[in-house]
């Protein structure tokens, strides 16, 4: 064990802990990010003087700790943390107390010989520590009374990481002279502190640390501040290095890197350069560190730090609270986020090298939001990791380029939500998606609030929830306050509406609602109404009647289309219906929501939508809707009609802009249509004229957009050119389908094809499709051959190719007699229930399965007696996505005559007869609509039908 020199430290701290029994609306719905069992909380941390030695050539380190506490409560018993995987020395902890009068200045001293810090061994009756919780308890002999002050000590050994970068970690590499090196790091986020040191790592704790650093000469030692002194240290070779005392922060904050690194500082001479902002001054020392090897390439990305933290600065209008920034460009990183410690962040190394600069000003948010104002418990880590990212974006936007594919911003992001918050069950059992769509949601709700409240107000809002919690903590619900009091003040909200009452109701529910707009002619009036938002049938989720939220009313009309102001004619207030007058002309169009200012799609009535899309087809009409406004109209249009809300014959008059758009954003939506609606309609005499349909759209654009990408053109531009090119040949468009075979070509006619696949993956799908029985039987025979050294996701992608690309049942049948009936060796249980998930894309595949299990019935059966899984698999693919009154005829007969007889899946066949049931009903409903458009459409355009 190492002791750094015994320099006295004093200083003076004002601690308190907030008084907390207050509840986040976004705790309710156990948005629980880490189950963590609370500390007893009759004891709080004053201080840390934490004393670090790692030994990157053994794997070990050892440390101290000396931690000085506060009593709040009388107790003889201190718990704090410490992982399981550190060794604690029982015997040298030890727990001192203080005189003092119990104010609530705390002294802190490490020298316990010192004359001017008296203090008084207590007595350690027992020492326990409890795995799960990672708790490790003190017992002491006697009570200590509440407001009793003092310290506890530790010495302690642990393991640094390999492989993964948590904890205290290290990293092999080769450096410059093809040596073997080491580079130490940390990752204490979200609770990890506890495997570096015995601590309270809870967020709410935030005191200030005094951190040493034991290193080899030959390295630098980094940490939250600036190194205040160097040591010598005992061993030759080694030395400590020091650092400044840090503000209170919690303990995921504390960071240390050691390691071979060198240094480029920024030069803050440089801020006058900076055209698109204010300038206002960087003063704090900003330096990227990494190998040699890499510091030329991360000298590039100092610029876009500086940049990114001046525009935080102003955001915040609050400077950068540390005198400095450390970024660091690790080598073989391991964890899927960067590691943010206050004033020192550790990066992949090709992260800090990316293009654009949303990763780092990402990582920027959290100094301030995290760091500076931490979150009180996980929960309310929520709410922060949504405002981080909307404060990211906010700024990318504005430092950034204007023709970046970033701005698809937010409708990627929207778009998803929208599918997942309208599924019978959204989320399915998967919390991760479930935070992470609850984080967008939240994310979108701060948009909303930016449109509808006024940049200003929201911006000033969290200026002032910012300020109010610099070195400390804050609950769910503060931000929502804060923007509330902002616009009481700006007078942007009445003072019967709070920003935290409009939050809640968007955050609570995993819904999202849908607002109906009845206009009464005559009058001039609309009805508006909302409902909960259901696109996958049935709509029989309980309760729906419940389900009510805060929506602003944004409206523009036909003959005032000004998309720049975006005040709400009306709040809805948790209101089921609202009127409102004089909204337009008869003859003229509305829109409401425009520009997606809040999440939900918008359903009009049909001479409305029909005035929308005449409209849209002038061009100059269409120049004046924004094109994601254009995007919003395309989208809710289709989606509506595919959720049976509105007819398929007006959705489709919708689509008929597109011949003329070019705008990338505004096709986006088409692409998912496309994909939905053709699955849905692939078993019926519908397709062909669909794909056809989809052609005529399609064409002109790919022809104008050319084959291959232009010097300069736009992300967006290449992006639409490749979505045009997938979807054509998915569509049978002929020289799209020549291409694929002619590149698929030049891997069958390679040597040795098992080596590598030279085809790139968008040719594979068509050629599995439209091509020969040759080419087909080619890519299974790669599969069987497929070498073990190779990377398996390769395989995987040809596999589930050649099962859910054929547009021919006997490659199917090929697919499946190899694999299931020959017994195959090279087929894997688990490629099997790929198959079968793959199956269900097509009607061709399904129907296909459907009658080899027909056929063979007793040999699958036997096949798959001790596998009831890939048993149940079977049967759901078989059987749950026909969407016919055909396909419903033929699952009932093999329910009825197989009866008894289904085993496990018994309940899985039910199933499918339900689901079956509700699609047909959809498919009566609606291919006659849609068959009745395209024939109109088909005969009016002189085009006749064809089946590839
Ligand atoms: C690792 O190396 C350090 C420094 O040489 C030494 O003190 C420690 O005991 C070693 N640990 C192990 C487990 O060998
Ligand atoms: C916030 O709203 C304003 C209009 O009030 C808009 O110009 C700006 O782009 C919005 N910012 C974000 C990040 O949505
Ligand atoms: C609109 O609402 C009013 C009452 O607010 C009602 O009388 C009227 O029938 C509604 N109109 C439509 C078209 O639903
Ligand atoms: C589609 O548009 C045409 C032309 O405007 C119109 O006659 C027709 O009624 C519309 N169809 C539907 C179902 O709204
Ligand atoms: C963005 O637009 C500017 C000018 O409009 C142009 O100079 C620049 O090359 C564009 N960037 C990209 C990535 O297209």
């Amino acid at each position: 064990m190492q002791l750094t020199s015994t320099v006295l430290i004093l200083f003076l701290l004002v601690f308190k802990i907030r008084a907390v029994t207050k509840r986040s609306i976004d705790l309710i719905e156990t948005h629980n990010l880490i189950s963590d069992t609370r500390l007893p909380h009759d004891i709080a941390p004053t201080s840390y003087k934490l004393v670090l030695s790692p030994y990157p050539f053994n794997g070990t380190f050892s440390g101290q700790v000396i931690i000085g506490l506060v009593w709040q409560e009388e107790t003889n018993k201190i718990v704090l943390h410490a992982h399981e995987s550190l060794t604690v020395f029982h015997d040298s902890t030890t727990v001192k107390l203080i005189n003092g009068d119990g104010n609530e200045s705390v002294e802190y001293f490490e020298d316990d010989n010192s004359n001017e810090t008296p203090a008084i061994t207590q007595v350690i009756k027992v020492i326990s520590t409890e795995k799960t919780k990672s708790f490790y308890t003190i017992t002491l002999e006697k009570p200590v009374k509440n407001k009793s002050r003092g310290f506890i000590e530790i010495f302690f050994t642990g393991i640094l990481v390999d492989n993964r970068s948590e904890g205290m970690f290290r990293i092999s590499y080769v450096d410059n002279d093809g040596l073997d090196n080491w580079i130490i790091g940390t990752n204490f986020r979200p609770n990890r502190a506890r495997m570096a040191f015995p601590c309270f790592d809870e967020p709410a704790y935030k005191v200030p640390f005094n951190i040493s650093v034991a290193h080899h000469k030959s390295t630098n030692a980094i940490s939250n501040m600036p190194p205040l002194a160097m040591d010598e240290h005992d061993d030759p070779g080694w030395m400590w290095t020091h650092f400044s005392i840090t503000p209170p922060m919690s303990t995921f904050s504390v960071g240390v890197v050691v390691g071979s690194l060198k240094r480029i500082i920024y030069n803050i001479s440089k801020t006058d350069d900076l055209v698109f902002l204010t300038p206002s001054p960087l003063d704090v020392s900003l330096g990227v560190w990494g190998t040699i090897q890499y510091l030329p390439e991360i000298e590039k990305s100092l610029e876009k730090i500086a940049t990114s933290l001046r525009a935080l600065q102003e955001f915040w209008s609050l400077p950068y609270p540390l005198p400095k920034l450390d970024c660091v460009a690790l080598p073989y990183y391991h964890s899927s986020r960067p590691s943010d410690s206050w004033g020192l962040i550790m990066f992949k190394e090709n992260e800090l090298t990316a293009k654009g600069s949303w990763q780092i000003t990402h990582e920027l948010v959290y100094q301030w939001l995290g760091n500076w104002a931490s979150p009180y418990w996980w929960t309310d880590a929520h709410i922060n990791n949504a405002l981080a990212r909307y404060v990211t974006t906010y700024i990318t936007l504005k430092i950034t380029d204007h023709n970046e594919t970033f701005h698809n911003w937010p409708m990627t992001m929207l778009y998803s939500i929208y599918y997942e918050f309208s599924k019978r069950y959204p989320h399915g059992k998967a919390t991760a998606i479930k935070q992470d769509s609850g984080s967008a949601k939240t994310e979108l709700v701060f948009r909303m609030l930016n449109y509808t409240l006024g940049e200003h107000t929201v911006i000033h809002g969290l200026q002032r929830f910012m300020s109010e919690r610099q070195y400390s903590t804050f609950f769910g619900d503060d931000t929502w306050a804060s923007i509330t009091d902002q616009a009481r003040f700006d007078k942007t909200l009445d003072d019967t509406i709070s920003a935290t009452d409009i939050a809640a109701s968007w955050i609570l529910k995993d819904r999202l609602p849908v607002v109906d707009v009845e206009r009464n002619y005559g009058d001039g009036s609309a009805n508006i109404t909302q409902k909960v938002y259901l696109r996958e049938r049935p709509h029989d989720v309980p309760d729906q009647e419940k389900f009510l939220w805060w929506i602003p009313i944004v409206m523009v009309n036909q003959s005032n289309l000004d998309f720049t102001k975006f005040t709400p004619v009306k709040w809805m207030k948790r209101e089921r219906e609202v009127r409102i007058e004089n909204v337009a002309k008869s003859d003229e169009f509305i829109i409401v929501n425009p520009e997606e200012i809040g999440p939900f799609p918008v359903n009009y009535d049909c001479k409305n939508w029909n005035m929308l899309a005449r409209f849209l087809l002038t061009n100059d009409g269409r120049k004046k809707i924004p094109v994601n406004t254009r995007a919003k109209l395309l989208h809710d249009a289709w989606n509506l009609a595919y959720a049976g809300d509105l007819s398929f014959g007006t959705a489709l008059n919708m689509t008929l802009f597109l011949q003329h758009e070019r705008e990338h954003l505004a096709w986006y939506p088409i692409f998912t249509m496309i994909d939905h609606i053709g699955r849905h309609i692939d078993s019926s005499e519908v397709h062909a004229k669909f794909q056809t349909y989809v052609r005529l759209l399609l064409t002109p654009l790919y022809e104008e957009l050319g084959n291959e990408p232009v010097d300069g053109e736009s992300e967006g531009t290449t992006q639409l050119r490749e979505s045009v090119k997938v979807f054509l040949c998915q569509a049978g468009y002929k020289p799209c389908i020549k291409e694929a075979q002619e590149a698929f070509h030049k891997w069958m006619k390679a040597e040795s094809p098992d080596e590598g696949n030279p085809v790139q993956n968008r040719y594979i799908c068509p050629v599995f499709k439209w091509g020969t029985k040759q080419e087909w039987e080619f890519g299974l025979q790669r599969v069987i051959n497929f070498p073990a050294e190779r990377k398996q996701n390769e395989r995987t992608y040809l596999l589930k190719t050649l099962a859910g690309c054929p547009a021919d049942p006997w490659k199917v049948e090929k697919i499946l007699n190899v694999t299931i009936m020959e017994n195959n060796g090279n087929f894997t249980d688990n490629d099997i229930y790929l198959i079968f998930s793959m199956l269900t894309g097509s009607s061709n595949g399904y129907t296909t399965l459907f009658n080899f299990l027909n056929t063979y019935w007793d040999t699958i059966k036997t096949r798959f007696e001790t596998k009831p899984q890939l048993w149940n698999a079977l049967i759901n693919s078989a059987t749950s996505v026909f969407k016919t009154q055909e396909g419903l005829d033929m699952v009932s007969k093999l329910y009825v005559e197989k009866q008894g007889d289904f085993g496990t899946a018994d309940f899985v066949i039910e199933k499918s007869l339900k689901n079956i049931k509700e699609e047909t009903k959809w498919s009566d409903e609606n291919l006659p609509v849609i068959e009745l458009w395209l024939d109109k459409y088909l005969k009016d355009n002189n085009v006749t039908v064809d089946a590839s």
